[in-house]
């Protein structure tokens, strides 16, 4: 059986603005195992990167809030640690690769510098062992020339080999939990798809639970054991990836799966979805894929959907679904 590393129980994350309460998280509950991706997918701003940073809590102050809600890692409910209690967590526990590598290096320094700078602070690992520990990270990101490349900048690297190395500094704390948003988009097809292998790779090597986020469905089917799609700040629909694919139960799912195209269907049309997801200022009562929705009914404009197991693991919040 495995074992669940992260737990997070009606999260609810808001930023307060002068125009109005933004509420980019509104009730999320999902769970990671040890050893599993978990996606999470959605149209942009729908809330993807919002949940990653309260995971990390890292929401942008003074606007962004957690509200409400729990997050649970191995046991510890992140929510109630201090600022010095959670700068342990990160790094340690739980560490994040963002879409752009450029922004996570620094320009300035080698390589091996800021891969030991993370070793240091986190591992707290002093002299010769720090140097090692760099080597098996670039080793464990397949990175060719390991003693060479640690003395390198970033600008001496492609973008595909900076975007190892953004990995190599996320694992070198040994982290549980590591997110990655986006990690590919930046990358072209051929680099996006060594990527996301090599963090097969590292996940049977270490065992390490991955959040996975895009707003790719082809990136989900390679990457994810299970996915939770979300629409407008809600997880509208749960399963797992062979689950979903195979019968989604979510208008909205139905509807992003038919959008991907086929290649092997000659006569695959592009399905878009009509219409704007509604501002997370102003939600609309009931559904909030209404407005959007091809089989909506009266009752869907007027009350939210609870969300049902259906069983497998498998839960959808939809006035439809059963
Ligand atoms: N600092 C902020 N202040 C106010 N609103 C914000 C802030 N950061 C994000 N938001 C809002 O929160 C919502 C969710 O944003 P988020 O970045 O999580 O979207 P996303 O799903 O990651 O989208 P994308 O696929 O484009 O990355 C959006 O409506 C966004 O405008
Ligand atoms: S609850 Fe109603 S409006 Fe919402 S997705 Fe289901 S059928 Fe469509
Ligand atoms: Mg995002």
């Amino acid at each position: 059986m495995s074992k669940v590393i992260l737990q997070v129980e009606d999260l609810r994350s808001y930023f307060f603005t002068r125009k109005g309460v933004v509420k980019a998280v509104d009730g999320i509950s999902f769970y990671v195992d040890e050893g599993e991706t978990f996606g999470i997918v959605g149209e942009s701003a729908c809330g993807k990167t919002v949940t990653a940073l309260s995971i990390l809590r890292l929401l942008p102050e003074p606007g962004g809030k957690i509200v409400s809600g729990k997050i649970i890692l191995d046991g510890t409910n992140l929510v109630e640690l201090s600022k010095k209690e959670m700068r342990k967590y990160r790094g340690k526990m739980i560490s994040m690769i963002l879409q752009d590598p450029m922004t996570s290096l620094n320009p300035v320094y080698t390589i091996g510098d800021q891969i030991a700078e993370s070793v240091r602070l986190h591992q707290g690992l002093r002299g010769e062992m720090v140097e090692q520990e760099v080597i098996s990270a670039l080793r464990l990101l397949k990175i060719p020339s390991p003693e060479v490349i640690l003395r390198q900048y970033p600008f001496q690297m492609s973008g595909g080999m900076r975007q190892r190395v953004v990995g190599a500094i996320a694992m070198s704390c040994r982290p549980r939990l590591l997110i990655a948003d986006e990690p590919t988009t930046a990358l072209d097809a051929t680099i996006q798809a060594q990527y996301m292998a090599l963090f097969k790779d590292v996940q049977k090597k270490t065992n390490v639970a991955i959040i996975y986020i895009t707003h790719d469905f082809g990136v989900i089917a390679q990457m994810c054991h299970r996915v939770a799609v979300m629409y407008a700040g809600k997880i509208v629909e749960t399963a797992t990836t062979r689950e979903l694919f195979k019968a989604p139960k979510h208008p909205y799912t139905s509807a992003l799966i038919n959008s991907v195209p086929r290649l092997d269907r000659k006569d695959a049309r592009l399905y878009s979805i009509e219409g704007q997801p509604p501002s997370l200022m102003d939600l609309p009562p009931g559904c909030r894929f209404a407005p959007r929705c091809p089989v909506v009914k009266p009752v869907c404009r007027e009350q939210e959907p609870p969300e049902v197991g259906i069983g497998y693991g498998h839960s959808v919040s939809c006035w439809r679904a059963k």
